[in-house]
């Protein structure tokens, strides 16, 4: 779905103001001011919309949608199901939460409903088909943004009804789910799916394939009620794209089957910045819109980011002059249509009255901040030929939600810091900082259209992850796969036999053991029989590996397994099988990755050697490709600015790039395809 402008606002929350009209009027002015042309409306408004039961009072948002509509501003509208009235939680205590302790939670906060609940159903059933006969037709909506940030799991009697359904739907016989859920061990076997409970602190909580269903069932519950909701807009008219805001790297949900449901991805971007080093901060926020991105493999939308510090996190930085320009560019470039801001005017009470906005306390438009803002808004207008580009990859990096679950929750080696999240990160790094694009993607995707294929701790397996890795590898792909990978099945039963699992004879090796390292303790990787290359520190996990054909390109340098294989290549097909069986340090993730894409003709966004704070990124279509240059660091740097050839859109195109610049450079596709 292709938008007509890259989308520029943010929330928008009227309802808090309606008895100063003034402020309504001035905001008006301040949005045209900053350029921006597209607000969000109605995710926390529901008492004000429905503020009896049955008793709908839309009129002072068709005042708001008209005065935006008349002033040339689109609108997002919500559907109010992120926070409940009180009369609905008071009337009908079974839209409340029951938290896995057994405790029906009080009224409180917001996104704390049962997603079962016939009542809630029905309730956002109405209020949803009523706003959409109300406001579908009106010019100025261009999206359904569905409930908020959903997430949270409910542990009800009438959720653990729905759970025991799904069991039944998936296993059919209870002996079969004793079977696949391995319940023998500690006499836990059921005899019938209604003894079944979901997971409790208080009860079970270490049958590791109940922990793994219970997430799945919450999933698609979750689904199945985004379903629900956006089934009621639609009955009521509303025929716009629809999107629901995702979170930062959330572990509660497989965002995967959420995408499924609505037209355009979406998410709430809250970096910690100015933590530590900007560069690594933003290679981490650019793996979340990757990860973002690859979940439909179109471009998605920046639906929240903060002008300036938020007030939930544990301090609440300034964000440095540039920054805010460079992480909503940052955004763009990883293929984001739009930079959404959380929010446009700043609440006067209640527990976000601290969160920067657009439109500060003072009710000014000289502040830092909002001078910023419209600095980026003016910009965007200038390149809406962005729109709907794609992001050219050639690499992928497997990060499995599903896969988290599991190594976190398994009892395995290490009970805490597996680090699966940071092992990722050192490939995506490392690919990144030779100037590649990456998809992050998780098991249910296809695998051919890349020529390189990352896969770290892929510890369980479901979607015959193997046999399409086989593929991948057998017509010439190649293959980065490390330890602790094909190790149980979906249900986190071992498999039997030779691991990694289904894949020893493509990487030409099988683990004998797994040690674990206290923290803090270190092995080292040599390089065999050359000791002169020097070394890289490993730590955490250490495999023991015996090869069966592969070449070992690194040893171990300490302990008991010195001199055993550590890193090895295997040729298989048409395709190449590199295994690291090591949690090493970065260092090494790039000096090996650098070696692989130059050995195997990779081909970088640029062939520059990229300076250290500097991220490049590319999007292009079928004429034109945009590569974006990014300095994350509020020091100049210089680049060698010979090899760029073509048009500059955005920046100077000195010798150097400013302090969290951002040059975007256009040029035909054809310099970049072969
Ligand atoms: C988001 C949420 C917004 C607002 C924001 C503050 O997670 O969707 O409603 O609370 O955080 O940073
Ligand atoms: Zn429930």
């Amino acid at each position: 779905m292709n938008l007509t402008k890259l989308l520029y606002g943010g929330d928008y929350n009227p309802e808090q103001w309606l008895n100063l009209p003034d402020i309504l009027r001035q905001d008006i002015e301040y949005i045209k001011k900053a350029h921006i042309n597209t607000v969000s409306l109605g995710m926390f408004s529901w008492s004000m919309l429905e503020p009896e039961e049955g008793v709908y009072q839309f009129d002072w948002l068709a005042d708001v949608i008209n005065h935006l509509y008349d002033n040339g501003i689109s609108v997002i509208l919500a559907t109010p199901s992120g926070a409940r009235p009180k009369w609905l939680a008071d009337r009908y205590p079974e839209v409340l939460r029951v938290n896995s302790g057994r405790q029906r939670e009080l009224f409180g906060g917001r996104h704390n409903h049962c997603y079962t609940s016939p009542v809630y159903r029905e309730k956002i059933a109405l209020i949803n088909r009523k706003l959409a006969e109300r406001f579908a037709a009106h010019p100025a909506i261009i999206m359904w943004h569905i409930s908020n940030e959903y997430g949270g799991e409910c542990h009800c009697p009438l959720c653990q009804e729905q759970f025991r359904r799904w069991l039944k739907e998936k296993y059919q016989t209870i002996e079969y789910l004793n079977e696949r859920w391995c319940t023998t061990f500690w006499s836990h076997t059921y005899q019938s799916f209604e003894m079944i409970e979901s997971p409790s602190e208080i009860g079970e909580h270490m049958v590791h394939s109940l922990n793994l269903d219970w997430m799945r069932y919450v999933t698609d519950q979750t689904a199945d009620f985004a379903r629900h909701e956006i089934k009621a807009v639609r009955s009521g008219g509303g025929s716009q794209p629809t999107t629901v805001n995702l979170m930062y790297h959330y572990a509660g949900l497989n965002y995967q089957k959420l995408a499924d449901v609505v037209d355009l991805v979406s998410w709430d971007s809250y970096p910690l910045w100015h933590k530590t080093e900007e560069i690594d901060t933003a290679r981490n926020n650019g793996m979340q819109h990757d990860y973002m991105r690859s979940l439909k493999h179109q471009p998605f939308l920046l639906l929240e980011s903060c002008p300036s510090s938020t007030n939930w996190q544990s301090v609440s930085k300034l964000k440095r002059p540039g920054l805010l320009s460079a992480a909503s560019w940052q955004a763009v470039a990883h293929g984001s249509d739009s930079v959404l801001y959380f929010q446009i005017r700043q609440s006067r009470g209640g527990s976000e009255k601290f969160h920067s906005a657009v439109i500060d306390h003072s009710g000014r438009d000289d502040t830092r901040v909002f001078r910023e803002v419209c600095k980026i808004g003016t910009e965007l207008e200038h390149l809406e030929e962005l729109i709907g580009t794609m992001t050219p990859t050639e690499a992928a990096l497997i990060y499995d939600v599903e896969n988290r679950w599991a190594i976190e929750d398994s009892q395995g080696p290490r009970n805490k810091g597996m680090y699966y999240h940071q092992a990722a990160m050192k490939s995506y790094q490392a690919l990144r900082k030779q100037g590649l694009n990456v998809d992050v993607i998780g098991m249910e995707q296809e695998l051919d259209s890349y020529r390189l294929v990352i896969v770290p701790m892929l510890y369980l397996y479901r979607e015959g992850i193997e046999e399409k890795i086989r593929h991948f590898v057998e017509s010439g792909g190649i293959l980065l796969m490390t330890y602790w990978s094909g190790v149980v099945d979906e249900n986190d039963r071992c498999y039997l036999g030779d691991t990694p699992y289904g894949l020893t004879d493509v990487l030409g090796l099988r683990r004998t053991e797994i040690d674990a390292l206290f923290d803090g303790e270190t092995n080292r990787l040599i390089f065999p029989d050359a000791p002169e290359k020097g070394s890289y520190l490993c730590q955490n996990l250490c495999e023991l590996i015996a090869p069966k054909g592969a070449q070992t390109l690194m040893q171990y340098g300490e302990d008991f397994y010195k001199g055993s294989a550590a890193a090895t290549k295997n040729h298989y097909g048409n395709g190449v099988a590199y295994y690291v069986g090591t949690d090493a340090e970065q260092r090494f993730y790039d000096d090996f990755l650098k070696k692989i894409i130059i050995e195997n003709h990779l081909r970088p966004i640029l062939n520059i050697e990229i300076p250290e704070p500097v991220e490049v990124t590319s999007r292009c279509s079928d004429e034109w490709e945009y590569v974006f240059i990014q300095n994350f660091s509020n020091t100049e740097v210089s680049i060698p600015w010979v090899q760029l050839t073509g048009e500059i859109l955005l920046g100077t195109a000195g010798k150097s790039i400013l302090p969290y610049e951002t040059i975007i450079l256009k040029r035909k596709t054809a310099t970049h395809k072969s």
